[in-house]
């Protein structure tokens, strides 16, 4: 996992954890504190077993969203239109913010991936960007 996010509207999130092993580790998120918004939505992504499976392209025009790989690992793809991260998710104490206008593509999961996402809203397709040219004429404006 790395330490420094350069793309605009993302940023590292580190959750308050206790890794008391060997009695399993406990993770904690709280909602306008570690976590920067009210939490409506959570959804989460598994059986990533297909080796070329790739999710996300698209981008959001108002939702906050908060990316865990709570295990295994994947690389999330970042773009704010003018600068492009790759980030290896294989950390689970570590978030990354997905705010608004940011483009974001995930790809090269582990087949044991497990990925919670947290969202400031409640599902709505017309939040989402889908296509890549419209996503740059709408980061210009
Ligand atoms: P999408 O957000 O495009 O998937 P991903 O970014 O994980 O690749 O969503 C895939 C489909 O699921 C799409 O048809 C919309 C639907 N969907 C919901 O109905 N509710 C939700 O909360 C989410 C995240 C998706």
């Amino acid at each position: 996992m790395i330490k420094k996010i350069k793309v605009k509207n993302s940023g590292l999130i580190k959750l308050h954890f206790f890794d008391d092993f060997p009695d399993g580790n406990l993770v904690i998120g709280e909602a306008e504190k570690n976590v920067p918004f009210k939490i409506k939505r959570v959804y989460f992504i598994n059986s990533l077993f297909n080796k070329k499976a790739q999710r996300g392209l698209h981008a959001h025009k108002k939702l906050e969203q908060i990316i865990f790989c709570v295990n295994g690992h994947f690389t999330l793809r970042l773009d704010d239109g003018k600068t492009r991260q790759n980030i290896l998710m294989n950390d689970p104490y570590y978030g990354v913010r997905l705010g608004p206008k940011l483009w974001h593509h995930m790809t090269k999961f582990s087949s044991d991936c497990v990925i919670l996402v947290l969202a400031s809203d409640y599902f709505k397709e017309s939040d989402y960007i889908r296509n890549y040219k419209e996503f740059l004429n709408y980061v210009k404006k």
